[in-house]
Formats: structure tokens, C-alpha cells, sequence
């Protein structure tokens, strides 16, 4: 098989990694990739919003199947124009991936299907919803309703707080929508599903670490390191959240007529062994799926495209009884301003059981320079989570870049610091 992966960070690493293992891949490409992703894919400078760009490029390179990375492509609608041309597409269409694209779309959709999540409001007024803060007191959370690279949402521990977020919202212009709901209390944990329609494989579960350093201080990042499996998620918790939330949910989109295909990645707050919803998205966890990659190995693209084409029982995975981890090394600054181009020294031969994936490099003269906020993924796997993170650290110390840093306590909720 062909196959294009479109995008070019961490995710997609780990993405193009776990394919170039697979005996059924021919030739991979992956639009736009980087640094380590040109070391498994042919790299294209590829628009990856342009559905017909990608579909022409399809039919000239014979892909036969595409897996999208990131949500900016689902939510433009890209795998709808991949999947009427006739390419087999990994990746909710449109409609479906609004599960991630508005979250008040999320909470209309729990409503009807009865699965729990925090009391909330929408609002698009912006006097109602001012008045509706006042009553409800603090903590809140406000979130915004469209797509914000997980810089929408404020946890407000004073009803002040709240305020300024919900004018940060509002004075952003008309049609601004805003999510307010109640604060929940629990342990966060994320549930990874493959889903065609009503159809499902589970392909893991996992916990990041999103505040930017050490004991969770700091802002809120896209994730500074992840492990999997995520303990909170027992057999018990998993069922749960299947019957209660991720069934409800898939029947739901596809009693609508907009049937979902692609990762639903369930966010979840748990609390005495019961699940809440906090966010879905339709996409894998970046960094959760370095880790979860690295427990499958090839297995993950038999499993993705079983479940493309609708033979989601030919999918189970074996998971072996092992744990991965991994750490982001992102640039000083990170997540407000950041350097670029600056030099980074590898280590010439990985650590057996370890891998870096790289999340924001580019090639310059034959170097490997930094091009992003969040720049390297190191991941390791080991029979114990204490061993894999013995790995990754003993990985990460031996990369050469003064301008990095990452945080030293991934995995503190079970390994303490
Ligand atoms: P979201 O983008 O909706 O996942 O929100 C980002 C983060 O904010 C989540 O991972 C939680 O840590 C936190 N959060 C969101 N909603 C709530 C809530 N209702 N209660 C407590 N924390 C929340
Ligand atoms: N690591 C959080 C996310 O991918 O949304």
C-alpha cells in the first residue's frame, strides 16, 4: 500500500514510525513531515486544508489510503473531499468532527444521549452569560466554543477570573460563543477509540501532563509528556466509560446520519471510579500516542485500517503487559515566545526500547534545527513504567540542546516525584 499521513509533528512521527513497520506499506508519504519524519516518509510540501490539492496528489502517486493527523484538516472537511473521491480516508468528515470543533456541539450531543459530563450553559449573549457566572459563583470554567489549540478553556478559581475570560471571549467580536460549566473534580485520564459508526476498537488509554513545568505549575501547553496505560482507567472505569459515554455518543452521531469514523479521543474526569465527559476529539492525543505507538509497533495500522474499511472485529490488538512514557523537549519560552533554528545534537544511537519522535525540526545544511514550541518527543517502553522512564530521562540527557528544556516528573501520579 501507499499510504499519506498528513501532518508534521510529534504525532505524526509516531504515526509514520509505527506504518514503516508494517509489512504492508510500500512507499509512505507524509505532508508536510519533518526532520524525523523524513527518516520513514517521502516529506511533501503539501497544503494539507486543501482537499482537492491532496486528492490530485493522490491519484498522481497512487496513495490508497490517507491518515490524518490533526484536527485543522477534519474540521475543514478534508477527509468528506478525500472520501468522495474515492480514497480510503482515516478521519471524521466534517459534521462529525464538530465533537472536537465546538465544544457546545459536544454538550448538545451528551445531552441527547444521556452521557455525563459538567452542568453547562452555552451562551451567545454576552449579558445573559455575564449573569449566569454571577449566580453560579466560583470555580468555573469558561471555554470558547470553536477551535483554540487547548487555549480556550479557563479552569477560574474566582469569579473575577471568570469575568475577565468571558470578556476575553466576547471581545473577540460578534459571534463569539461561549461554554460555561461547572468545575469538576477527579483525576484526568484519556481513552483512545477507533470508531466506524457504531463500531469500535479500543486502542489504549493514556494520561498527559499539560501544565508547561514541574508539580503542574505553569501555563496549560499541548502536553509536556504522556505515559499509557493510564491505571485509573481499570477494566471497571473502561467499561463504564464505554456504555456510558462512548456508545451513547457513536449512536447518537449516527442516528444524526453524520456516523463517525476516525479516533474519538475521550477526555475523562474520574471520581470515585465514575467517568465524566470533559472534551472529545477526533483525533490522537499528541503526545499520548508516541507512547501508545510504541506499545503497538505495527499493529496500529492493521487496526486503523481494519477500521477504515468497516471490519473493525478483524482489529483487536494484543497488548502486551508493558508501559510507555514519553517526555516533550520543548523550546525556552514555550508556550509563549520561543527561539527557532537553533542546532540540536541527537545522540548517534538510540537507547535499546527508546525512540525520539521529533514534533517541531526542520533539515537546515544538513542539520537538525528547532522549528517549533513543543520539538522532541523522547519515548521509551518497558516491561514497568518505573523502567520506562528510567529510559526516556537516560535519552533525553543525552540530546545536546542548551535552548530546550522538559519537565523531569512525567508520570508523578504513579511513580511519585
Ligand atoms: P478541554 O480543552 O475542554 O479539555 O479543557 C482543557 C483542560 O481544562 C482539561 O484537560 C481539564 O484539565 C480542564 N477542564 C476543562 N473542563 C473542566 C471542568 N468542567 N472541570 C474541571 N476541569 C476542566
Ligand atoms: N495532549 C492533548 C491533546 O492532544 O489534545
Amino acid at each position: 500500500m501507499n499510504i499519506l499521513i498528513l501532518g508534521g509533528g510529534g504525532r505524526e512521527h509516531a504515526l509514520a514510525w509505527a506504518f514503516a513497520q508494517n509489512p504492508k506499506v510500500d512507499q509512505l508519504f507524509c505532508a508536510p513531515g519533518n526532520a524525523g519524519i523524513a527518516e520513514q516518509a517521502s516529506c511533501v510540501a503539501l497544503d494539507i486544508l486543501d482537499g482537492a490539492k491532496i486528492l490530485a496528489f493522490c491519484a498522481e502517486n497512487a496513495v490508497d489510503f490517507v491518515m490524518i493527523g490533526p484536527e485543522a484538516p477534519l474540521a475543514e472537511g478534508v477527509a468528506d473531499v478525500l472520501r468522495e473521491g474515492g480514497i480510503l480516508t482515516f478521519g471524521p468528515g466534517r459534521e462529525a468532527a464538530r465533537l472536537e470543533a465546538s465544544k457546545a456541539f459536544t454538550k448538545e450531543i451528551c445531552a441527547a444521549c444521556g452521557a455525563p459530563t459538567a452542568r453547562s450553559q452555552t451562551f451567545t449573549d454576552r449579558d445573559a452569560a455575564t449573569a449566569y457566572l454571577a449566580a453560579e459563583g466560583a470555580p468555573i470554567v469558561v471555554k470558547a466554543d470553536g477551535l483554540a489549540a487547548g487555549k480556550g478553556v479557563t479552569v477560574a478559581e474566582t469569579p473575577d477570573e471568570a469575568q475577565a475570560a468571558l470578556d476575553a471571549i466576547f471581545d473577540e467580536g460578534p459571534g463569539a460563543r461561549v461554554v460555561i460549566e461547572e468545575f469538576m473534580t477527579g483525576e484526568e485520564a484519556s481513552l483512545f477509540i477507533l470508531a466506524n459508526g457504531t463500531d469500535f476498537i479500543v486502542i489504549g488509554s493514556a494520561q498527559d501532563h499539560k501544565r508547561a513545568f514541574d508539580g503542574d505549575e505553569g501555563p496549560n501547553t499541548g502536553g509536556m509528556g504522556a505515559y499509557s496505560p493510564a491505571p485509573i482507567l481499570t477494566a471497571e472505569v473502561t467499561e463504564r466509560a464505554l456504555s456510558e459515554i462512548v456508545r451513547p455518543t457513536l449512536a447518537e452521531m449516527a442516528a444524526r446520519g453524520t456516523p463517525f469514523q476516525g479516533v474519538l479521543y475521550a477526555g475523562l474526569m474520574i471520581e470515585n471510579g465514575a467517568p465524566k465527559l470533559v472534551e472529545y476529539n477526533v483525533r490522537f492525543g499528541d503526545p499520548e500516542i508516541q507512547a501508545i505507538a510504541m506499545r503497538l509497533g505495527a499493529q496500529l495500522l492493521d487496526a486503523i485500517l481494519a477500521c477504515a474499511e468497516g471490519r473493525t472485529a478483524e482489529g483487536e490488538v494484543n497488548w502486551a503487559e508493558d508501559h510507555a512514557m514519553t517526555v516533550v523537549v520543548a523550546a525556552r519560552g514555550y508556550p509563549g515566545d520561543y527561539a527557532r533554528g537553533e542546532v540540536i545534537g541527537l545522540p548517534a544511537i538510540d537507547l535499546p526500547g527508546a525512540q525520539i519522535f521529533h514534533a517541531g525540526t526542520k533539515l537546515r545544511d544538513g542539520e537538525i534545527v528547532s522549528n517549533g514550541g513543543r520539538v522532541l518527543n523522547v519515548t521509551a517502553r518497558a516491561a514497568t513504567l518505573a523502567e520506562a522512564r528510567k529510559r526516556a530521562y537516560a535519552t533525553l540527557d543525552a540530546i545536546d540542546w542548551p535552548g530546550g528544556f522538559a519537565r523531569r516528573d512525567i508520570g508523578w501520579r504513579v511513580l511519585g516525584r
